[in-house]
């Protein structure tokens, strides 16, 4: 009889489109071997799922791994706006050495990884001269490798033209071996210097041929119009799929009759959005009086148009957002009310945003999914569909990372005293 090293009985396998069925699981050597309703064979380990549900792992499309973990060092952001973090991480920076910033990357991608996350993309701040904090999460890429798949983009958080030396640190980053490029236009000092900032993002994706992932019009301000520039630049190059617009909160700003027409260009595209709930909803409207806006980009509306979307944390205790767990089930439940995803498709699309959807953002597709032949990647859910996962943020049974299973959490079992209702 087959012996595999992992069996996987009785669990119920969650498609993409929202289909369940009664599965089986066998991995061997690091790799899905056999799906099927009944497996006759041995292994060296068997979990009895009991009827639990089997859905790829979650994926981080953002996070600032380097500032995780800082929140109120060297103080608390009292006015909660984005700028205000900017500046306390500015004197924060000063202070990084290796040991801090792998220590707390490390901390906060086994905190993910706990909750079902094995995908991870990272934003590293390389304005700081030093790029200390490059260097810190190049090294930890490396050091997880064997259960993490670790995205770095390079991500000027000062502007690339608003210091003499960030357009070469920039470049050295690329040199170093970031995965992805990022920018921040609508921070660059002048609109001007926004637009040129995208231009080079795409000049040095296309020449090192890297992905793209601008943090763009991340602000209320329905004037800040760089998504509008990196569709023309999607337009004119091959990158298409390789391209994400982060946050653009500003899209939830802009007049209909601009965004209409912006969100048929965009269809000409394949670019990737994504957006992050849980910060952007407490960053935005924050010199709004009443009524005060909501500072999500058009997700609903995006999504309806076909385009891809996926969500992110962002932050993880920092200046910009002082709390967070990884929990990407919160972050997508955060979505569902602030961007009023509340019809059963829109719930479900929601669930998608943080596995298949951030697949494909981080353009994972070949590596991602339960298949035979793939790497066995998988979580556990204590729930019953994407709905139910989502209502109650399941708790992750267990966690399989290339074929092992690298964690397990036990469903809590509360205890009734009182009257029988
Ligand atoms: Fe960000």
């Amino acid at each position: 009889m087959t012996s595999y090293d992992l069996l996987l009985r009785n669990g119920r396998l969650l498609h993409r489109n929202g289909t369940i069925a009664p599965v089986d699981i066998a991995v061997q050597g690091g790799a899905i071997a056999e799906i099927s309703p009944h497996i006759p064979a041995l292994a060296q380990q068997e979990l009895d799922l009991q009827g639990q549900l089997v859905s790829p792992p979650f994926v981080e499309s953002h996070i600032h791994l380097d500032s995780a973990l800082t929140a109120g060092q060297p103080r608390w952001n009292q006015s909660g706006t984005l700028f205000e973090g900017i500046e306390i991480w500015r004197e924060r920076k000063q202070n990084l050495s290796l040991e801090d910033v792998k220590s707390r990357a490390l901390e906060t991608l086994k905190q993910q990884a706990m909750q079902g996350v094995l995908f991870v993309r990272s934003h590293v701040d390389v304005s700081e001269a030093k790029l200390v904090a490059l260097q810190a999460l190049l090294e930890v890429r490396e050091a997880v490798k064997n259960w993490m798949t670790l995205q770095i983009v390079a991500f000027p958080q000062d502007g690339i033209y608003g210091g003499d030396k960030n357009e070469s640190l920039m470049e050295e980053a690329i040199a170093r071996g970031v995965d992805v490029i990022g920018g921040i236009p609508h921070y660059e000092l002048t609109r001007e210097d926004g637009v040129k900032s995208v231009h080079r993002i795409f000049e040095w994706a296309e020449q090192h041929d890297r992905l793209i992932d601008i943090h763009c019009d991340e602000i209320d301000d329905d004037h800040s119009r760089f998504l509008e520039v990196m569709t023309a630049c999607a337009l004119r190059t091959d990158l298409g799929s390789r391209v994400t617009a982060s946050h653009t909160t500003a899209f939830g700003s802009y007049n209909n009759a601009y965004a209409y027409k912006l969100l048929g260009f965009l269809q000409r595209t394949q670019i990737n959005f994504v957006c992050n709930p849980l910060i952007n909803i407490t960053l935005q409207g924050r010199t709004d009086t009443y009524p005060k806006r909501r500072g999500l980009t058009r997700v609903k509306e995006l999504w309806q148009q076909g385009m891809n979307v996926s969500l992110g944390h962002d932050c993880i205790l920092d200046p910009w957002y002082s709390l967070g767990t990884g929990n990407m089930l919160d972050v997508a439940a955060m979505l569902v009310h602030v961007g009023q995803m509340t019809g059963s498709a829109e719930i479900d699309a929601c669930y998608n945003m943080v596995t298949w959807q951030g697949a494909k953002t981080l353009h994972l597709e070949e590596q991602y999914g339960i298949a035979v032949g793939k790497p066995a990647n998988l979580i556990v859910l204590d729930a019953s569909d994407r709905f139910d996962a989502l209502r109650r943020r399941a708790p992750v049974r267990y966690v399989v990372s290339r074929g092992k299973v690298l964690a397990s959490t036990e469903v809590p079992s509360p205890q009734w005293y009182g009257e029988q209702p």
